[in-house]
């Protein structure tokens, strides 16, 4: 299974300057949580978001996407292509394989992947990095459950799956 996890604001943005916007620990929590164990794959920009001390993420096989020939990414696999991270994921046996982003691998893999993991936040943000409208002809919602607002979550949020029926 091919799955793709992301957080959106209500205006589909996801990020502004290669930075996420909002700070949302349980949000990051859920990431954590599905994603180790399993094999990552990440656009080469998104990459880089990640500070230095907490990348490659730890107990995860961080696959990075780059078109760059030289490019290296110490600890993690680096690959020209997103057709050949998931042939290098689905290798592993790995059961669920996730795509992390950024905007531009979404954009690119939304068509390949069963199941999105969708933490919806009811603000909207200025940013300059979107996701793809989820069409209903393609997309089922199949869970929805409402986030915990508190003093360190301070949006209205849900955490949404959506698994693809064509
Ligand atoms: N809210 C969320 O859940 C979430 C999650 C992830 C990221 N984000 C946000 O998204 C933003 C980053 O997204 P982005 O679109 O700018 O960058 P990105 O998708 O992370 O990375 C783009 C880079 O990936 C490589 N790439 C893309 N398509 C490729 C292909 N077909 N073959 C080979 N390499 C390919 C290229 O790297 P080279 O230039 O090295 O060739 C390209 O510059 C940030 O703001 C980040 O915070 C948000």
């Amino acid at each position: 299974m091919i799955s793709i996890i992301v957080a959106t604001a209500e205006n589909n943005v996801i990020g502004k300057d290669n930075t996420l916007i909002w700070h949302l620990p349980a949000d990051m929590k859920f990431f954590k949580e599905k994603t180790t164990g399993h094999i990552i794959i990440t656009g080469r920009k998104n990459y880089e978001s990640i500070p230095e001390k907490f990348r490659p993420l730890p107990n995860r096989t961080n696959i990075v996407v780059s078109r760059q020939t030289n490019y290296t990414a110490p600890g993690a696999i680096v690959v020209s292509s997103i057709e050949d991270a998931l042939k290098k994921a689905s290798a592993t046996g790995d059961d669920e394989i996730f795509i992390i982003g950024g905007a531009e691998i979404y954009k690119q893999s939304l068509h390949l992947a069963d199941r999105v993991y969708l933490t919806k936040i009811y603000s909207t943000f200025e940013g300059d990095a979107f996701f793809p409208e989820l069409t209903t002809e393609i997309w089922k919602e199949t869970h929805r459950s409402k986030g915990i607002t508190d003093e360190m979550n301070k949006y209205e949020y849900d955490f949404l799956i959506f698994d693809k029926i064509a």
